[in-house]
């Protein structure tokens, strides 16, 4: 039997998953890793973690599907996008990565759109303006604040490359990771040889860029015998994240737009040619699909924000959900289907982390508005679900203005598990909304790209035909929806009304 890996670099953890050549589920295993923020908005992770992570699940997938090494014929990574992993001369790590999260560059943005000639050429020339979790700013801040770690940096790789040349000893990306670098001619889907002089940036930093399905390598005899594969295996290009979670999703033609809620919320849709949003507010990337793009909008604290909730809110509630065995999302999203629609007037901007579609402002911080004596924790609890969809509909507000086709909204990510959450989005959005027989988006997206790579399907789309079908819809509540459709602009207005106070919050 022929089988494939998907491995999945995440922020909570990495997920790795072996498919079969139909591309049906064998095993998956989840190895999870802290993350850590040392000053305020700063997001850092340790490598080693990431790799570590990545062993012992691809040996719990081996044995819990009891794989046979030989059958393993390639792997496809996905990952976190935009982190920045510096290596000094002998790829050791010269301090821990920084990651997609991270709010630390502001001043290295505003000397990149300096450096390029101003922000309308960045968009021309790289197809987005710089954000603050992209990584070249990543690169310039290293330069500025720890100039000794720059001088030693001899690569800098994006977190699954890192993982890539543990398993391969080869430095490679693949075109969807490295346009989230800023550095990427997107259009040419080459490195930028003239963004990467204007920066003083030298090329031999980086990695060589694939496509996705293109195989970059084999794993060395080492790597080969510490996961339990073989050394014949090979690795291909893979996707960032959020190009694999598409190709999971089965995004790989227009109309469908993918809402993945994961830590972060992306909007996702599928371009047969290059479009970019001239004001910057959406990205343009390459596609993992040879030949395509993709543009998307994402949200820094999606279920993110959920998260924070009930580690920082209901501890209590864990330890009881873990004692008698529930899972505590379930338990609180029961608490959240008590209050109505719009948590009667509580409102949540979930920017804790800053925000970047469509404000990228590092500065702007999360709150409640509307709170009175009359709110329950359930109310709290909707106004998060409610107010990061929000988030996400400001996305497609953008791609409706720009005239990208719309026809089916695809919900993945932990966010399309909860029916709760999926009518919120159904409602908000004004869409019905789909969910397909998978549920494991990037990793899953990855093992496809993998198999195509290993010639197990002709091409990534007829992947995604042979193995992804919607299984579910959710309609739209009308009334749900007239409601949403009167929120809404009260949701955008709140943030015109506390930029200026975010401003001053950062500074004090
Ligand atoms: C995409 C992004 C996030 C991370 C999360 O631009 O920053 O979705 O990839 O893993």
């Amino acid at each position: 039997m022929s089988i494939f890996l998907g491995i999945d670099i995440g922020t909570s953890g990495t997920k790795t998953l072996a498919i079969d050549q139909r591309g049906k589920i064998l095993a998956d295993a989840m190895e999870t890793y802290p993350c850590y923020v040392p000053k305020p908005l700063w997001s850092e992770q340790d490598p080693d973690d990431w790799w570590q992570a990545t062993v012992r699940s691809v040996r719990k997938v081996m044995a819990d599907a009891r794989i046979k090494p030989a059958e393993v014929k390639s792997i496809g990574l996905s990952g976190q996008m935009h982190g920045a992993v510096f290596l000094d001369k002998n790829d050791k790590v010269v301090r821990r990565a920084i990651l997609w999260n991270d709010q630390r560059t502001a001043a290295e943005c505003d000397e990149i759109e300096r450096l390029a000639g101003g922000r309308k050429k960045l968009i021309r020339r790289v197809a987005n303006p710089a954000l603050t979790g992209f990584t070249a700013p990543k690169i310039l801040w290293l330069r500025n604040n720890e100039p000794r770690n720059f001088e030693r940096t001899r690569k800098v790789l994006l977190p699954k490359d890192e993982i890539r040349r543990r398993l391969t000893g080869q430095y490679a990306t693949d075109v969807s990771d490295a346009s989230g670098t800023l550095l990427l001619d997107v259009k040419k889907r080459k490195w930028s040889k003239k963004l990467l002089s204007a920066l003083e940036l030298d090329i031999d930093m980086f990695a060589e860029c694939y496509e996705s399905e293109d195989i970059t390598g084999t794993l060395t005899p080492a790597s080969a015998r510490l996961l339990g594969l073989s050394a014949g295996c090979v690795v291909v290009g893979g996707a960032g994240d959020c190009a694999a979670g598409a190709v999971g999703n089965g995004i790989v033609s227009g109309g469908i737009l993918s809402t993945s809620i994961g830590t972060s919320g992306v909007m996702f849709v599928h371009c047969d040619d290059v479009k970019i949003d001239p004001e910057g507010r959406v990205h343009t990337f390459c596609h993992a699909v040879r030949g395509k793009w993709h543009m998307m909008g994402v949200n820094l604290s999606a279920g993110g924000s959920l998260q924070w909730f009930k580690n920082e809110l209901c501890k209590a509630d864990a330890a009881k959900a873990k004692r008698t065995k529930k899972e505590i999302y379930d338990i609180l999203t029961a608490e959240a289907e008590k209050a109505p629609t719009g948590s009667e007037g509580l409102f949540f901007l979930p920017y804790l982390s800053g925000e970047r579609t469509p404000h990228a402002d590092p500065d702007a911080r999360g709150c409640f508005v509307g709170l009175t004596l009359a709110h329950t924790r359930g109310h709290m609890i909707r106004a998060i679900m409610e107010g990061v969809t929000y988030s996400m509909r400001d996305s497609l507000a953008i791609f409706d203005s720009l005239g990208v086709p719309v026809r089916q909204i695809r919900s993945s990510g932990g966010g399309s598990r909860s029916a709760l959450w999926r009518q919120i989005q159904a409602d908000v959005f004004g869409r019905k909304v789909v969910t397909i027989n998978t549920e494991e988006g990037p990793a899953y997206g990855a093992a496809l790209l993998a198999a195509v790579g290993a010639g197990a399907f002709k091409n990534v789309r007829e992947a995604c035909k042979a193995t992804i079908k919607v299984v579910q819809e959710t309609s739209v509540n009308r009334a749900a929806k007239r409601y949403h459709d009167r929120a809404f602009p009260i949701y955008r207005q709140l943030y015109r009304s506390l930029k200026d106070d975010f401003k001053s919050i950062a500074a004090l």
